[in-house]
Protein backbone atom coordinates (compact mmCIF):
# COMPACT_ATOMS: atom_id res chain seq x y z
CA UNK A 1 0.00 0.00 0.00
CA UNK A 2 1.66 3.46 -0.89
CA UNK A 3 1.15 6.32 2.11
CA UNK A 4 -0.12 9.05 1.29
CA UNK A 5 1.64 12.08 2.77
CA UNK A 6 -0.84 14.51 4.89
CA UNK A 7 -1.79 17.25 3.18
CA UNK A 8 -1.13 20.91 5.02
CA UNK A 9 -5.33 21.99 4.25
CA UNK A 10 -6.44 18.73 5.91
CA UNK A 11 -4.16 17.49 8.20
CA UNK A 12 -1.85 20.36 9.04
CA UNK A 13 -0.36 19.03 12.31
CA UNK A 14 1.09 15.97 10.39
CA UNK A 15 2.08 18.14 7.73
CA UNK A 16 4.07 20.00 10.11
CA UNK A 17 5.44 16.94 11.84
CA UNK A 18 6.53 15.38 9.04
CA UNK A 19 8.40 18.50 8.27
CA UNK A 20 10.19 18.48 11.57
CA UNK A 21 10.87 15.10 11.10
CA UNK A 22 12.19 15.48 7.37
CA UNK A 23 14.47 18.42 7.27
CA UNK A 24 13.43 20.94 10.05
CA UNK A 25 13.71 23.78 7.85
CA UNK A 26 12.12 23.94 4.22
CA UNK A 27 11.24 26.38 1.45
CA UNK A 28 7.83 26.63 0.68
CA UNK A 29 7.55 27.71 -2.68
CA UNK A 30 4.26 28.13 -2.73
CA UNK A 31 3.72 30.44 0.39
CA UNK A 32 7.05 31.86 -0.58
CA UNK A 33 7.90 30.99 3.38
CA UNK A 34 10.57 29.36 5.49
CA UNK A 35 9.36 27.15 7.83
CA UNK A 36 11.39 26.10 10.96
CA UNK A 37 9.78 23.36 13.06
CA UNK A 38 12.49 21.89 15.45
CA UNK A 39 12.77 22.95 19.25
CA UNK A 40 16.29 24.12 19.70
CA UNK A 41 15.73 26.36 16.31
CA UNK A 42 12.41 27.38 16.87
CA UNK A 43 13.42 28.48 21.07
CA UNK A 44 16.61 30.13 19.22
CA UNK A 45 15.15 32.07 16.63
CA UNK A 46 12.20 33.60 18.96
CA UNK A 47 14.89 35.40 20.62
CA UNK A 48 16.90 35.93 17.99
CA UNK A 49 17.12 40.06 16.21
CA UNK A 50 17.75 38.86 13.04
CA UNK A 51 14.49 38.24 12.50
CA UNK A 52 11.37 41.45 12.52
CA UNK A 53 7.82 40.53 13.63
CA UNK A 54 6.90 43.00 10.50
CA UNK A 55 5.64 40.99 7.37
CA UNK A 56 5.93 42.04 4.50
CA UNK A 57 2.83 41.38 2.06
CA UNK A 58 1.93 42.39 -1.33
CA UNK A 59 -1.61 42.92 -3.40
CA UNK A 60 -3.00 40.47 -5.21
CA UNK A 61 -3.34 40.39 -9.06
CA UNK A 62 -7.00 41.29 -10.65
CA UNK A 63 -8.85 43.69 -8.21
CA UNK A 64 -10.56 46.67 -8.73
CA UNK A 65 -9.81 49.68 -7.23
CA UNK A 66 -11.61 50.07 -4.81
CA UNK A 67 -11.01 46.37 -3.86
CA UNK A 68 -6.99 47.48 -3.99
CA UNK A 69 -8.11 50.05 -1.13
CA UNK A 70 -10.23 48.10 0.80
CA UNK A 71 -7.42 45.24 0.78
CA UNK A 72 -4.33 47.64 1.50
CA UNK A 73 -6.61 49.32 4.81
CA UNK A 74 -7.20 46.23 5.99
CA UNK A 75 -3.49 44.81 5.85
CA UNK A 76 -2.22 47.80 6.88
CA UNK A 77 -4.11 48.10 10.45
CA UNK A 78 -2.94 44.30 11.11
CA UNK A 79 0.40 45.14 10.70
CA UNK A 80 -0.12 47.73 13.61
CA UNK A 81 -0.54 44.82 16.21
CA UNK A 82 1.91 45.17 18.85
CA UNK A 83 2.69 41.68 18.04
CA UNK A 84 3.14 42.27 14.16
CA UNK A 85 5.40 45.43 15.45
CA UNK A 86 8.90 46.02 15.68
CA UNK A 87 10.92 48.37 17.73
CA UNK A 88 11.10 51.56 18.54
CA UNK A 89 6.72 51.53 18.22
CA UNK A 90 6.45 48.04 19.76
CA UNK A 91 8.33 48.85 22.45
CA UNK A 92 6.32 51.90 23.03
CA UNK A 93 3.06 49.55 22.99
CA UNK A 94 4.17 47.09 25.15
CA UNK A 95 5.04 49.70 27.98
CA UNK A 96 1.46 50.99 27.43
CA UNK A 97 -0.11 47.55 28.16
CA UNK A 98 1.97 46.87 31.32
CA UNK A 99 -0.16 48.41 33.96
CA UNK A 100 -3.00 46.04 32.43
CA UNK A 101 -1.17 42.73 34.31
CA UNK A 102 -0.36 44.11 37.58
CA UNK A 103 -1.09 41.39 40.53
CA UNK A 104 -3.99 44.04 41.38
CA UNK A 105 -5.68 44.10 38.50
CA UNK A 106 -5.00 39.95 37.53
CA UNK A 107 -6.53 39.87 41.37
CA UNK A 108 -10.10 41.49 39.55
CA UNK A 109 -9.89 39.42 36.91
CA UNK A 110 -9.89 36.36 39.32
CA UNK A 111 -12.36 37.75 41.25
CA UNK A 112 -14.74 38.02 38.32
CA UNK A 113 -13.92 34.58 37.33
CA UNK A 114 -15.12 33.03 40.67
CA UNK A 115 -17.81 35.43 40.50
CA UNK A 116 -19.31 33.92 37.22
CA UNK A 117 -18.36 30.34 38.64
CA UNK A 118 -20.65 30.55 41.55
CA UNK A 119 -23.04 32.08 39.56
CA UNK A 120 -23.80 29.25 36.77
CA UNK A 121 -21.92 26.21 38.21
CA UNK A 122 -25.38 25.63 40.50
CA UNK A 123 -27.51 23.33 38.20
CA UNK A 124 -25.42 23.22 35.03
CA UNK A 125 -25.57 19.55 34.10
CA UNK A 126 -21.34 18.28 33.89
CA UNK A 127 -21.83 17.79 29.76
CA UNK A 128 -22.62 22.01 29.63
CA UNK A 129 -19.47 22.44 31.88
CA UNK A 130 -17.41 24.14 29.47
CA UNK A 131 -20.51 26.08 27.33
CA UNK A 132 -22.04 26.75 30.75
CA UNK A 133 -19.59 27.50 33.39
CA UNK A 134 -16.13 27.46 31.77
CA UNK A 135 -16.23 29.75 28.92
CA UNK A 136 -18.82 32.05 30.61
CA UNK A 137 -16.05 32.40 33.50
CA UNK A 138 -13.00 33.25 31.13
CA UNK A 139 -14.90 35.93 29.39
CA UNK A 140 -15.74 37.49 32.44
CA UNK A 141 -12.62 37.54 34.37
CA UNK A 142 -10.79 38.73 30.55
CA UNK A 143 -14.01 41.09 29.99
CA UNK A 144 -12.53 42.94 33.65
CA UNK A 145 -9.17 42.82 32.10
CA UNK A 146 -10.29 45.47 29.86
CA UNK A 147 -12.81 47.08 31.51
CA UNK A 148 -15.98 45.74 29.06
CA UNK A 149 -18.99 43.73 29.72
CA UNK A 150 -18.39 40.12 28.66
CA UNK A 151 -20.81 40.94 25.95
CA UNK A 152 -18.92 43.69 24.62
CA UNK A 153 -15.92 41.51 24.56
CA UNK A 154 -17.46 39.16 22.75
CA UNK A 155 -18.79 41.41 19.64
CA UNK A 156 -15.33 42.90 19.85
CA UNK A 157 -13.70 39.91 19.54
CA UNK A 158 -15.74 38.88 16.62
CA UNK A 159 -14.83 42.28 14.41
CA UNK A 160 -11.22 40.95 14.88
CA UNK A 161 -11.90 37.94 13.87
CA UNK A 162 -13.81 39.47 11.06
CA UNK A 163 -10.44 41.65 10.50
CA UNK A 164 -7.98 38.75 10.18
CA UNK A 165 -10.36 36.78 8.26
CA UNK A 166 -8.52 38.38 5.38
CA UNK A 167 -5.67 36.03 5.80
CA UNK A 168 -2.75 35.82 3.57
CA UNK A 169 -3.02 37.72 0.00
CA UNK A 170 -2.72 34.13 -1.60
CA UNK A 171 -6.45 33.42 -0.76
CA UNK A 172 -7.62 37.00 -0.35
CA UNK A 173 -11.12 37.01 -1.07
CA UNK A 174 -12.53 40.81 -1.72
CA UNK A 175 -15.98 40.17 -0.17
CA UNK A 176 -14.40 39.15 3.22
CA UNK A 177 -12.14 42.24 2.66
CA UNK A 178 -15.29 44.30 2.59
CA UNK A 179 -16.72 42.67 5.68
CA UNK A 180 -12.96 43.07 7.45
CA UNK A 181 -13.21 46.80 6.41
CA UNK A 182 -16.88 47.35 8.08
CA UNK A 183 -15.49 45.71 11.44
CA UNK A 184 -12.66 47.90 11.76
CA UNK A 185 -14.54 50.86 10.99
CA UNK A 186 -17.04 49.38 14.22
CA UNK A 187 -14.17 48.61 16.04
CA UNK A 188 -12.75 51.59 15.53
CA UNK A 189 -15.58 53.63 16.72
CA UNK A 190 -15.67 51.57 19.75
CA UNK A 191 -12.17 52.48 20.42
CA UNK A 192 -12.49 56.02 19.76
CA UNK A 193 -15.42 56.63 21.92
CA UNK A 194 -13.90 54.33 24.74
CA UNK A 195 -10.49 56.18 24.53
CA UNK A 196 -12.32 60.03 24.77
CA UNK A 197 -14.27 58.99 27.83
CA UNK A 198 -10.64 57.08 29.60
CA UNK A 199 -12.80 54.72 31.73
CA UNK A 200 -10.73 52.00 32.82
CA UNK A 201 -6.93 51.22 32.70
CA UNK A 202 -6.46 50.65 28.99
CA UNK A 203 -8.37 53.28 27.71
CA UNK A 204 -7.37 55.77 29.98
CA UNK A 205 -3.48 54.30 28.84
CA UNK A 206 -4.27 54.62 25.37
CA UNK A 207 -6.39 57.67 25.93
CA UNK A 208 -3.45 59.28 27.51
CA UNK A 209 -0.87 57.85 24.90
CA UNK A 210 -3.45 59.54 21.96
CA UNK A 211 -3.19 62.98 23.47
CA UNK A 212 0.40 63.21 23.84
CA UNK A 213 0.69 62.31 20.34
CA UNK A 214 2.19 58.68 21.00
CA UNK A 215 -0.18 56.85 19.44
CA UNK A 216 -3.25 57.71 16.84
CA UNK A 217 -6.50 56.36 16.74
CA UNK A 218 -5.42 53.46 14.76
CA UNK A 219 -2.39 52.21 16.92
CA UNK A 220 -5.01 52.55 20.02
CA UNK A 221 -7.39 50.17 17.82
CA UNK A 222 -4.97 47.61 16.85
CA UNK A 223 -4.00 47.21 20.52
CA UNK A 224 -7.81 46.82 21.47
CA UNK A 225 -8.06 43.59 18.25
CA UNK A 226 -4.39 42.20 20.00
CA UNK A 227 -6.06 41.80 23.29
CA UNK A 228 -9.44 40.81 22.46
CA UNK A 229 -8.41 38.40 19.87
CA UNK A 230 -5.36 36.96 21.57
CA UNK A 231 -6.90 36.48 24.97
CA UNK A 232 -9.79 34.70 25.43
CA UNK A 233 -10.06 31.30 22.72
CA UNK A 234 -6.58 30.45 23.71
CA UNK A 235 -6.87 30.42 26.84
CA UNK A 236 -10.25 28.54 26.23
CA UNK A 237 -8.55 26.06 24.25
CA UNK A 238 -5.98 25.57 26.94
CA UNK A 239 -8.67 24.86 29.27
CA UNK A 240 -10.25 22.48 27.30
CA UNK A 241 -7.09 20.17 27.08
CA UNK A 242 -6.70 20.31 30.77
CA UNK A 243 -10.28 19.57 31.55
CA UNK A 244 -10.12 16.89 28.95
CA UNK A 245 -6.81 15.51 31.13
CA UNK A 246 -8.83 15.90 34.54
CA UNK A 247 -11.79 13.68 33.07
CA UNK A 248 -9.94 11.26 31.78
CA UNK A 249 -10.95 10.41 28.14
CA UNK A 250 -8.37 8.59 27.32
CA UNK A 251 -7.55 6.56 30.40
CA UNK A 252 -5.20 9.36 31.39
CA UNK A 253 -6.85 11.02 34.27
CA UNK A 254 -4.61 12.93 36.60
CA UNK A 255 -4.53 13.94 39.78
CA UNK A 256 -4.37 17.47 40.35
CA UNK A 257 -3.56 18.18 44.17
CA UNK A 258 -0.24 15.91 43.08
CA UNK A 259 0.82 19.05 40.41
CA UNK A 260 -1.17 21.85 39.72
CA UNK A 261 1.17 23.51 37.76
CA UNK A 262 2.41 20.66 36.32
CA UNK A 263 -0.71 20.18 34.81
CA UNK A 264 -1.32 23.80 33.77
CA UNK A 265 2.01 23.31 31.66
CA UNK A 266 1.22 20.50 30.23
CA UNK A 267 -1.70 21.25 29.31
CA UNK A 268 -1.26 24.55 27.50
CA UNK A 269 1.93 22.65 25.59
CA UNK A 270 -0.39 20.10 24.42
CA UNK A 271 -3.12 22.42 23.20
CA UNK A 272 -0.55 24.98 21.45
CA UNK A 273 -3.47 26.86 20.32
CA UNK A 274 -1.86 29.34 18.26
CA UNK A 275 0.52 27.50 16.05
CA UNK A 276 3.08 30.15 14.15
CA UNK A 277 5.04 32.65 15.03
CA UNK A 278 5.49 34.91 11.93
CA UNK A 279 8.43 36.67 11.14
CA UNK A 280 11.00 38.33 8.27
CA UNK A 281 14.35 38.15 7.85
CA UNK A 282 16.22 41.45 8.81
CA UNK A 283 19.73 40.60 7.37
CA UNK A 284 20.70 37.81 5.50
CA UNK A 285 22.02 34.48 7.60
CA UNK A 286 22.47 30.88 7.32
CA UNK A 287 20.62 27.92 9.12
CA UNK A 288 21.78 24.39 8.78
CA UNK A 289 22.98 25.60 5.92
CA UNK A 290 20.33 27.37 4.28
CA UNK A 291 20.74 30.93 3.35
CA UNK A 292 17.90 32.97 5.14
CA UNK A 293 17.49 36.13 2.93
CA UNK A 294 17.09 39.43 4.31
CA UNK A 295 13.28 40.31 3.55
CA UNK A 296 12.34 36.50 3.81
CA UNK A 297 9.06 35.16 5.37
CA UNK A 298 9.80 33.12 7.84
CA UNK A 299 7.46 31.05 10.08
CA UNK A 300 8.76 29.55 13.49
CA UNK A 301 6.13 26.43 13.86
CA UNK A 302 5.60 26.56 18.09
CA UNK A 303 3.29 23.61 17.99
CA UNK A 304 5.51 21.42 15.81
CA UNK A 305 8.50 22.37 18.26
CA UNK A 306 6.16 21.79 21.26
CA UNK A 307 5.99 18.12 19.90
CA UNK A 308 9.30 17.11 19.24
CA UNK A 309 10.30 14.29 20.56
CA UNK A 310 14.09 15.26 20.59
CA UNK A 311 12.85 17.30 23.13
CA UNK A 312 9.63 16.26 25.09
CA UNK A 313 9.70 11.84 25.13
CA UNK A 314 6.29 10.83 24.49
CA UNK A 315 5.35 14.13 22.79
CA UNK A 316 1.45 13.32 22.46
CA UNK A 317 1.44 11.96 26.08
CA UNK A 318 0.15 14.45 29.18
CA UNK A 319 2.84 13.96 31.47
CA UNK A 320 3.06 15.54 35.11
CA UNK A 321 6.80 14.25 35.18
CA UNK A 322 8.49 16.24 32.33
CA UNK A 323 11.84 18.18 33.37
CA UNK A 324 14.20 20.03 30.98
CA UNK A 325 12.78 22.21 27.82
CA UNK A 326 10.53 24.69 28.43
CA UNK A 327 7.11 24.93 26.18
CA UNK A 328 7.02 27.54 23.66
CA UNK A 329 3.15 28.00 23.54
CA UNK A 330 3.65 31.55 24.75
CA UNK A 331 6.43 32.12 22.37
CA UNK A 332 10.05 34.13 23.66
CA UNK A 333 12.05 37.12 23.58
CA UNK A 334 10.82 40.79 22.79
CA UNK A 335 7.10 39.41 21.62
CA UNK A 336 7.05 36.80 24.54
CA UNK A 337 3.14 36.57 25.32
CA UNK A 338 2.19 39.47 28.13
CA UNK A 339 -0.88 37.06 29.15
CA UNK A 340 1.04 34.44 29.91
CA UNK A 341 1.40 34.50 33.70
CA UNK A 342 -1.79 35.88 34.03
CA UNK A 343 -3.18 32.60 31.66
CA UNK A 344 -1.71 29.86 33.88
CA UNK A 345 -3.05 32.36 37.08
CA UNK A 346 -6.43 32.25 35.92
CA UNK A 347 -6.01 28.31 34.60
CA UNK A 348 -5.34 27.12 38.27
CA UNK A 349 -7.78 29.35 39.90
CA UNK A 350 -10.52 27.78 37.88
CA UNK A 351 -9.56 24.49 38.62
CA UNK A 352 -9.08 25.09 41.94
CA UNK A 353 -12.49 26.42 42.04
CA UNK A 354 -14.43 23.84 40.06
CA UNK A 355 -13.16 21.09 42.49
CA UNK A 356 -13.96 23.33 45.99
CA UNK A 357 -17.60 23.36 44.21
CA UNK A 358 -17.11 19.80 43.76
CA UNK A 359 -17.99 20.32 39.95
CA UNK A 360 -15.81 18.34 38.89
CA UNK A 361 -16.71 15.26 41.28
CA UNK A 362 -17.57 12.21 39.50
CA UNK A 363 -17.60 14.28 35.92
CA UNK A 364 -18.23 12.41 33.64
CA UNK A 365 -15.44 12.11 30.55
CA UNK A 366 -15.15 15.19 28.38
CA UNK A 367 -13.48 15.30 24.53
CA UNK A 368 -12.97 18.40 22.93
CA UNK A 369 -14.23 19.14 19.50
CA UNK A 370 -11.21 21.35 18.02
CA UNK A 371 -11.21 23.39 15.59
CA UNK A 372 -7.67 22.97 13.23
CA UNK A 373 -6.51 24.97 11.00
CA UNK A 374 -3.50 25.59 9.22
CA UNK A 375 -2.61 28.68 12.10
CA UNK A 376 -4.12 27.40 15.10
CA UNK A 377 -6.51 25.03 17.62
CA UNK A 378 -9.43 26.50 19.09
CA UNK A 379 -12.88 24.46 20.71
CA UNK A 380 -15.78 24.44 19.47
CA UNK A 381 -17.06 22.47 22.62
CA UNK A 382 -17.02 19.54 25.05
CA UNK A 383 -18.88 16.74 24.81
CA UNK A 384 -18.93 13.64 26.96
CA UNK A 385 -17.76 10.37 27.44
CA UNK A 386 -14.97 10.83 24.18
CA UNK A 387 -17.77 10.84 21.53
CA UNK A 388 -16.31 12.83 18.58
CA UNK A 389 -18.57 15.39 16.49
CA UNK A 390 -17.30 15.88 13.62
CA UNK A 391 -18.92 18.35 10.73
CA UNK A 392 -17.37 19.75 8.34
CA UNK A 393 -20.25 21.92 6.85
CA UNK A 394 -18.76 24.71 9.00
CA UNK A 395 -14.88 24.10 8.58
CA UNK A 396 -12.55 21.20 7.06
CA UNK A 397 -10.80 20.95 10.40
CA UNK A 398 -13.25 20.47 13.23
CA UNK A 399 -12.18 17.28 14.88
CA UNK A 400 -11.26 15.83 18.43
CA UNK A 401 -8.04 14.58 20.03
C1 LIG B 1 -3.42 30.15 26.28
C2 LIG B 1 -3.46 31.45 26.13
C3 LIG B 1 -2.51 32.24 25.27
C4 LIG B 1 -1.63 31.81 24.33
C5 LIG B 1 -1.37 30.39 23.85
C6 LIG B 1 -0.93 32.98 23.83
C7 LIG B 1 0.08 32.94 22.88
C8 LIG B 1 0.81 34.03 22.47
C9 LIG B 1 1.96 33.97 21.60
C10 LIG B 1 2.50 32.70 20.95
C11 LIG B 1 2.43 35.24 21.45
C12 LIG B 1 3.69 35.65 20.71
C13 LIG B 1 3.52 35.61 19.22
C14 LIG B 1 4.83 35.89 18.50
O1 LIG B 1 5.91 35.81 19.06
O2 LIG B 1 4.71 36.19 17.31
C15 LIG B 1 1.57 36.10 22.21
C16 LIG B 1 1.69 37.47 22.28
C17 LIG B 1 0.83 38.27 22.99
N1 LIG B 1 -0.18 37.87 23.83
FE1 LIG B 1 -0.72 35.97 24.23
N2 LIG B 1 -1.41 34.09 24.46
C18 LIG B 1 -2.38 33.68 25.36
C19 LIG B 1 -3.11 34.48 26.22
C20 LIG B 1 -3.03 35.83 26.26
C21 LIG B 1 -3.82 36.68 27.11
C22 LIG B 1 -4.83 36.18 28.13
C23 LIG B 1 -3.47 37.96 26.82
C24 LIG B 1 -3.98 39.24 27.38
C25 LIG B 1 -5.06 39.41 28.02
C26 LIG B 1 -2.44 37.92 25.79
C27 LIG B 1 -1.84 39.02 25.24
C28 LIG B 1 -0.78 38.98 24.35
C29 LIG B 1 -0.14 40.16 23.81
C30 LIG B 1 -0.51 41.61 24.10
C31 LIG B 1 0.88 39.71 22.96
C32 LIG B 1 1.81 40.57 22.10
C33 LIG B 1 3.13 40.72 22.75
C34 LIG B 1 4.10 41.44 21.85
O3 LIG B 1 4.00 41.38 20.63
O4 LIG B 1 4.95 42.10 22.43
N3 LIG B 1 -2.20 36.62 25.48
N4 LIG B 1 0.60 35.35 22.86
Amino acid sequence: MIAIPPSRETAPLEWLDDLRESSGVAWDESTSTWYVTRYDDVYALLGDPRLGAQVETWCPPGLTEEQRKTYWRVTEFVDLWPVFSDPPRHTGMRRLLLPLFTPAAVGRVVTALKESVAATSPGTPGDRLFEGVVRPALAAGLACLIDEPPETLAELADCATRILAVGPSETYDPRVGLDAENALDELTEHVAWRCEARRGVLASALGDAMAEGALDLQDATAVYAQLVTGALEPAAAAVARLLEAVTGPKGEAIDLTASLDAAVDEALRLATPFHLAMRRGLTDFTLHGHVIQAEARVVLVLVAANRDPRRFEDPLAFRLDRTGARHVVFGRGRHACLGAALTRHVMRELVVELTAGEVLKELPPLSAVWNVDFGGRFVHDMVVGGVCVTDRREGAGRRCG
